[in-house]
This record gives C-alpha cells, sequence and structure tokens, in this order.
C-alpha cells in the first residue's frame, strides 16, 4: 500500500526527490512576480515551485503544487487520477456479491472498499505540528500573502481551506474561497452564495450570531483537494479527504474558535465573521481571464494564528486557463464521473472543457433509450450540485467520444435541429458569470446532438451513416502493408 501524504511538507519532499519541485532561492516578489514565474512553468507542464526568499515575509512560498495531473494523482496516492475514480466507483457501488463465486472475486475489492470506509471517519488528536508555535499578535502582513494581477484589489490568500459549521446540525465544511486582505487582522470572505460555506454563513447571520472560521493554508494534499472538489452536500470534505488518502485525517481542536482543523497542516487562521458587516472585496484576477466585479462580502476577524515551527505558505494563481485550477478542474471531471454516474446510469461519459472553465459548457455522452431521454439528462445534470451552472449542455450518443471537441461540434452542426433539439432554460448560474444581465441568474441552453428515430417523433427517416466494407478495408491493409511508403506513412497496415 502507498503511503499516503500526512503534510504538505512530506508531499514537498516527494516531489522534489522525484524532480518535480524546483526551490527557488533569489527573491522573488509576492506582488505579481511569483504570479509571472509561475504561469510560465505552469504553461510548460512544470514543476511544482518552492519560493524560498520572498522579500517581507517569514516564509516561503510554494505555488503549481498540484498545476500538473500527475502531481494530483500522486497527491492522492494513485498513478493515474482516473485509478481515484475507479475506487470512487468501488465505493458508490458497494453492493453484496453474488454467490461465492462472486463474493471470492469481489474479495479484493470489498477489503479495498471496507478499509476505505474506515479511512472515512477523522481521528481526533490533542495538538499537532500546526499549533506549535501561536503568534503573540495578529499581523497578516507577516505572511507572504501574494498580489496576483496588476488591478486586484489587494493580497490575496488563494489557496485557503476554510473551515465553517452549520449551526443546526453541528456538521463542519471546508471548502476553498479566497481571502482578500485588508488589513492587519482583516480579510474579505469571498464565498459564493451557492457554496456550502455561504449556507452556513446564512444559518448564523439567522440567528445574529457571529460565524466562527478557521482558514487552513499549507493542508496536506487531499484535504486541499477535498476543499475544492464539489463533494455532495451531506459529506464531510475531512471524511472524503481520509477516503482520497487511504487514512483518515488528523483534527486538532482550534485554539479560540469551536472548530477542529487539520493538525498536520502549515498555517490556521482563526475567528469570526460578523453578519452584520460587510466590505468591498475586489477586483480580483479571477478563473474567466476577468477581473471579478469589486462588490460586497462578508469580513472575516483573524484573532489567532498558529503554524508549524517552519511554515510553509500554500498559494495558487488564478487567471484565463491553462492555470493549477484548470487542471484541477480536469481532475474533479474524472474523479466524480462516477459519482454523476450512481445518479444518471444512462451516462457513458463527460467532457467539461478547460475552455468552457468547466462550468460553462459540458458534453455528455449517454445510452439513449427513450423519447426525449436527453432532456431528461440535461435537467438532471442541472440538478445536480455544481453541474448546475453548466450553460451549454451537449449530449450526444454513447459511441460518440466527448473529449473529441471535433467529433462534438460535428454531431452538434448535422444531427441537432435548432429549432426542435434545443432545450432553453433559466436558472441559477456561477456568481462569476459575465454575460447574464442579471448576477447569479441567467439562461442555460441543452442541444440534444444524439442521432433521432421514430421513437423521438422524428417524422424522416434518419440516414444511415458510412461505414467500410469489411473485406475491402482487408484488401486495403495488403495493399499498404506491401508498399513500404505507404506502409511508412500509414503506420500499422490498418484501418
Ligand atoms: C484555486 C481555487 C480558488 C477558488 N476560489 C473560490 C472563491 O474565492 N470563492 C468561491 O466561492 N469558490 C471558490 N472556489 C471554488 C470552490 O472551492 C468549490 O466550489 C468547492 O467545491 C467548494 O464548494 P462548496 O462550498 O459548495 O462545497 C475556488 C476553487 C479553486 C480551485
Amino acid at each position: 500500500m502507498p503511503v499516503p501524504f500526512r503534510s504538505l511538507g512530506e508531499f514537498l519532499a516527494r516531489l522534489e526527490a522525484q524532480g518535480d519541485l524546483v526551490r527557488i532561492s533569489r527573491p522573488v516578489s509576492r506582488d505579481l512576480e511569483i504570479t509571472e514565474v509561475t504561469q510560465r512553468v505552469l504553461r510548460a507542464d512544470g514543476p511544482a515551485l518552492l519560493f524560498e526568499r520572498v522579500p517581507g515575509a517569514a516564509m516561503p512560498v510554494v505555488t503549481n503544487l498540484m498545476g500538473s495531473l500527475r502531481r494530483i494523482a500522486l497527491a492522492l496516492d494513485a498513478e493515474r487520477v482516473d485509478a481515484v475514480a475507479e475506487r470512487i466507483a468501488r465505493l458508490v457501488q458497494l453492493r453484496p456479491p453474488a454467490g461465492l463465486v462472486g463474493a471470492v472475486r469481489d474479495l479484493s475489492g470489498t477489503i479495498d472498499t471496507l478499509s476505505t470506509l474506515r479511512a472515512l471517519a477523522p481521528r481526533r488528536v490533542r495538538s499537532g505540528p500546526v499549533q506549535e508555535v501561536e503568534e503573540p499578535t495578529v499581523d497578516l502582513d507577516r505572511l507572504p500573502i501574494l498580489k496576483c494581477w496588476p488591478k486586484d484589489g489587494g493580497r490575496t490568500i488563494t489557496f485557503p481551506v476554510v473551515v465553517t459549521a452549520d449551526p443546526e446540525t453541528g456538521a463542519t465544511h471546508a471548502g476553498i474561497y479566497r481571502l482578500q486582505q485588508y488589513g492587519p487582522d482583516t480579510l474579505g470572505m469571498h464565498f459564493q452564495v451557492h457554496r456550502v460555506g455561504a449556507s452556513n454563513y446564512r444559518k448564523w447571520a439567522a440567528r445574529g450570531e457571529r460565524m466562527p472560521v478557521a482558514a487552513v493554508i499549507g493542508a496536506d494534499p487531499a484535504t486541499v483537494f477535498s476543499g475544492l472538489a464539489p463533494v455532495p452536500e451531506g459529506v464531510s470534505n475531512f471524511a472524503f479527504a481520509g477516503f482520497l488518502r487511504s487514512e483518515p485525517v488528523e483534527l486538532v481542536r482550534a485554539r479560540s474558535v469551536d472548530l477542529e482543523v487539520p493538525a498536520q497542516a502549515e498555517i490556521v487562521l482563526e475567528g469570526y465573521v460578523d453578519p452584520a458587516e460587510r466590505r468591498i472585496e475586489g477586483p480580483f484576477g479571477d478563473h474567466t481571464g476577468y477581473y471579478s466585479a469589486p462588490e460586497p462580502f462578508p469580513v472575516f476577524h483573524v484573532v489567532r494564528i498558529t503554524h508549524r515551527e517552519r511554515p510553509v505558505y500554500l498559494a495558487t494563481v488564478t487567471g484565463k486557463p491553462p492555470t493549477e485550477d484548470a487542471v484541477l478542474g480536469k481532475a474533479v471531471e474524472r474523479i466524480f464521473l462516477p459519482v454523476v454516474r450512481l445518479v444518471l446510469p444512462e451516462v457513458v461519459d463527460l467532457d467539461l472543457p478547460e475552455a468552457g472553465l468547466f462550468i460553462n459548457v459540458g458534453i455528455v455522452a449517454i445510452r439513449k433509450s427513450y423519447p426525449d431521454h436527453p432532456r431528461k439528462v440535461m435537467h438532471a445534470l442541472w440538478g445536480l450540485g455544481q453541474m448546475m451552472f453548466v450553460r451549454y449542455l451537449i449530449v450526444v450518443d454513447a459511441d460518440v467520444d466527448v473529449h473529441d471537441l471535433s467529433e462534438v461540434l460535428y454531431r452538434v452542426g448535422l444531427q441537432a435541429d435548432p429549432a426542435r433539439d434545443l432545450e432553453l432554460v433559466q436558472g441559477p448560474v456561477d456568481q462569476l458569470s459575465i454575460s447574464n444581465p442579471v448576477p447569479n441568474l441567467g439562461g442555460k441552453v441543452g442541444i440534444d446532438a444524439t442521432r433521432k428515430g421514430p421513437e423521438d417523433g422524428f417524422p424522416r427517416p434518419w440516414p444511415e451513416e458510412i461505414r467500410s466494407d469489411a473485406a475491402a478495408a482487408r484488401a486495403a491493409d495488403e495493399v499498404i502493408r506491401a508498399d513500404p511508403v505507404l506502409a511508412r506513412l500509414l503506420g500499422r497496415a490498418e484501418r
């Protein structure tokens, strides 16, 4: 069994040993310069970066931590991200094996699943490295908080795992929401309206109470991933992180708020959000490639900072893809496909193209079995967690490769009739979406690009697709194999 990474430090050590981390010892400014270096290295599919000397800051900065699928897979103890998806598929398909033969065949899978389930519950510990040092005063200026883009409203903590609790159930939640610095102890809490953190906040506000908050900077990589992943509501992010690393996450009680935080993290900011207070946050260079507009958001008052003896500050840089969060988006698409298929077994595959920012465009291949089945899938997906944000949803038949955008456009152009096969609806859209006139509310369109038949009420006969004749194809193989020029040109003489 691979050993999971219990901390960011352990992961960095492995990356360095594998030559997938570069230390930069020259001073690099946290204002704009770290962004520039990080973006160029990420675009070249380069390594994680450790900026050892950041002028004015007391600790090094790591960026591009999960800016490649190979590092994301490693972070999640897998050879490939698809292997993580396979583990999730086994978990969600948990069912008793059929008979003795089935029992034997499924034994390894069952054991794997049981050990996985055991890893789910976080382990409570009394102390942890994240509390080795408690700062005597709160001074956020000691942290190497980045200014990423020239017109950002301020320096921003870009990769924090923000821990909040539901005041009604006590359930804790962890999500990544950026925190823009206002002063030595105040930050903007940029949770968008659809996030669980914002929902917890509304519940505290309804009681007229301050919401306790802990922001974790530099957790172990599985916990960071769990904070950005669309973990179904009601499932604990720490349990999901435990599942990903096949080992429970250790949690320690925060010093000044009634919350638990990962004991092995680098830095924790503890404090509260007061429902009576809002302040303008932004602009901020966002994953759309635009600056998000300045808007009022709640204010996070930091009252305590704890950290390791020698902490490392984890940051990421958003912007127009390619970026680290775009690479993470691809991993999320692959890893959560089994969850989609649990609800919609007719789904064969799903692609959320990077150019569509993972929320604007979705392509889904289905096994179509009844009239208007594609429309049912569209509405089901729009009702499924963060899939609600997909503005252009294309449904194709099961044999279409959803990752081949050229093939998908071919099917849309040829097989979807704009007067009949578009499903135009209105509903919630991502808060950062820019083309809808009213924030958070906008149009979405589903495109049924499947083949049509009488069962769809399609009155004309659907034409037959051209396919090669098998005997002629075999004959062509021989002709090509026999000719050295053609054989070289076509590689293997096979069609
Ligand atoms: C690098 C990065 C930065 C993010 N920043 C924000 C943010 O500032 N505000 C926000 O609401 N979501 C942000 N997200 C998206 C959430 O982390 C994501 O939707 C996650 O699933 C949490 O959603 P939940 O609170 O509904 O569980 C960010 C994601 C990444 C990868």
